[in-house]
Formats: structure tokens, sequence, C-alpha cells
């Protein structure tokens, strides 16, 4: 399971650009699928088929934030702007991975004055992107107005802590996948979406939603942890203690039948589990909700350190013990 981790959270896959994740996914699902097809905004839904008549859906995003070129000026120097929340301190003296050429990002300033408030007060208007071209001509060559980037960031195992630029939500997507390599003949039948442009505000989901109209749908994403030096103390989740069952984050409310389901399950297979409040963020369960006449939906996290960062970092345990939960609540949840 971790290389296909690594082969999923190396691929490049900005908001709008998921090609390339969608064909590993399609890779490691050969026959383990009944069915696949792409809709027309770029989701990739894949079914097993049931005995139920019932469908239960999973998703998990396979886009993952990124810059994209707004201006390039007479020296080849390229201006972005973020693709989804990307936050600017971590792409200081970091490279950006374009699909043609890899750029250095750095912060601008003419006075030791210009840079304490430059660095201060951190945006990408003070901020260029160094491709090595030495004209407008030559960098529009490699890299055009328009073009996507994400973080040049290698993945990285430190005994079972996995860390990469885009665990968000790849490890959602290898989750999928692992459910259903395990799954054989199951009860319900079993839709997969990895939505596209979740980052820029769960686009994907509301058509893959409102296509599949399951009877109950949760969306497997990361969530924030609160295990590292002075982290958030209002958050309880860490590293290590199981899948996330989320009751609420910014922008949705977990479906109370999913997620009382889910502990319930989690309690009598003795599989680890934790609860999730989260003060931020959102996932595509909130797009689930509210598509067509409604879907009840949930999320189920993986805690994760350093989320939007290079070095999102997850623990192998929480990754298996969800891919059990998972397969418990397909087969016996609805
Ligand atoms: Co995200
Ligand atoms: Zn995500």
């Amino acid at each position: 399971m971790i290389e296909t981790i690594r082969k999923l959270a190396e691929a490049y896959g900005p908001s709008g650009r998921e090609e390339d994740v969608h064909r590993i996914v399609l890779e490691e699902l050969k026959n383990h699928i009944d069915g696949y097809k792409f809709d027309r905004v770029g989701n990739l839904i894949v079914w097993k088929d049931g005995k139920s008549g019932k469908k239960v859906m999973l998703d998990a995003h396979s886009d993952e934030i990124g810059l994209v070129v707004t201006n390039i000026d007479k020296n080849g120097f390229l201006r972005v702007e973020t693709v989804g929340g990307v936050p600017p301190h971590p792409y200081v003296g970091q490279r950006v991975k374009f699909p043609q050429c890899t750029g250095i990002v750095y912060v601008e300033g003419e006075t030791s004055q210009d840079m304490k408030k430059n660095f201060s007060n951190l945006s990408f208007d003070v901020m260029y992107v160094d491709i090595g071209a030495s004209s407008y001509e030559e960098a529009q060559k490699v890299a055009p107005i328009g073009t996507f980037g994400v973080y040049d960031s290698r993945f990285m195992q430190n005994g079972d802590f996995l860390t990469s630029k885009a665990m968000d939500d790849r490890v959602g997507c290898a989750v999928v996948i692992e459910v259903l390599k395990r799954l054989n003949s199951p009860n319900n039948t079993v839709y997969c979406s990895f939505s596209t442009q979740e980052e820029i505000g769960l686009m994907g989901a509301r058509v893959a939603g409102y296509d599949i109209m399951p009877e109950a749908c949760i969306a497997i994403d990361v969530t924030a942890s609160s295990d590292t030096p002075k982290a958030f103390k209002r958050h309880a989740m860490v590293l290590k203690k199981g899948p996330a069952i989320k009751v609420k984050d910014r922008a949705s409310i977990s479906d109370r039948k999913i997620v009382d389901k889910l502990i319930e399950l989690a309690e009598e297979s003795g599989i680890p589990y934790q609860m999730e409040v989260l003060t931020m963020g959102g996932t595509n369960a909130a797009a689930f909700q509210a598509t067509a006449s409604g879907i009840a939906s949930a999320t189920v996290s993986i805690p994760t350190r350093y989320v939007h960062t290079p070095s999102e970092t997850v623990h192998l345990d929480d990754i298996k013990n969800c891919v059990n939960l998972l397969i418990e609540y397909v087969q016996k949840g609805v």
C-alpha cells in the first residue's frame, strides 16, 4: 500500500489537471472493479456491483493545491496565483514543478526594510518564480500564462510516518483503492468517486453526487492533527489513534446516523478511532449533502501534520484502520 501512496502522492495533479492521478488509480484498480466512467467535469467514477440493490459511495478528491502562472515579466520571471488554499510561507525558497519546467519561488525587496516588511506580511503579491529563463519569450515557451504548478517535493518514509506534498488527498485515494481491492462480492453496490477540483470549492463532488444519488456517502480526506509542539489546542486529532470520524467542520455537519453507525462498527470490530471537530476547512461531504435532493453524507479523516505544505505527514496505522472501518461500513452500514 505504501508504494501506491507514493505513486499517487508524487503524481502531478493540481485542480483541473487530475488526469495523471486518474490514470494511476485505474492501473491500480485493474481487475478489481466492475466498471468505470469519466463524467463531463473529469471525475473518475468506478463501481463494484453488490446484491442488495442499495448504493453506497466513497469519495476521495484527486486534485491537490497548486499555483498558476498569471504574468511574466520581460526578464522571464513569473508571477503566480494560488489554486486552492496555498499558504505563501512554505513556498519561500521552495520549488514549484510545472509540467515542462521547475522554478524557485522567492520574495522581492529593494531595501532591507522592504524585505523585512515583505517577509512579515508575506503574500504572493511580493513573490516571484525563477525558472531559469532570461526573457519573456523564453519563459513563455515552457510556462505560459495559465500553466499550473505543484510543490516539487519527494515522498519520504520515517518508520511508519509517511510524508509527501499531496497526502491531501492522495492518501484518501489510496484508502479507497485498498477498500475496492479487498472487497469480494460486496453486499451493497459500491460507487467510488475520485473527484476533481475539491480544493477550489468542492466542484467535482456536486456533479458526482447528483449523478449517482447513493443511499449514503462518505468522503475520505485529511484533517489537521494537534500532536506537534504548541499545536492548536482546541483540536483533539492526533496521529496513530485511528481514523477520525468527523462530527463537524466549517462546511458541513456529518449525518448523525452515519456517524453513529461508524462508531458502532468500529467498537464491534475493535478498530481504533477518534472523534473529530475541526474548527476550519471543509470536505466534499458538504457538496454531497447539498446536491440534487440531498445525500446523507459524512467524512472519515486521516489525521495529518502540516496540511497544505510540501510535507504533509500521515501514519500508516491510521490508513490501515481507515480501510478496515470503511470495509465494515460499505458491507453493513446501509
Ligand atoms: Co486540501
Ligand atoms: Zn482534501
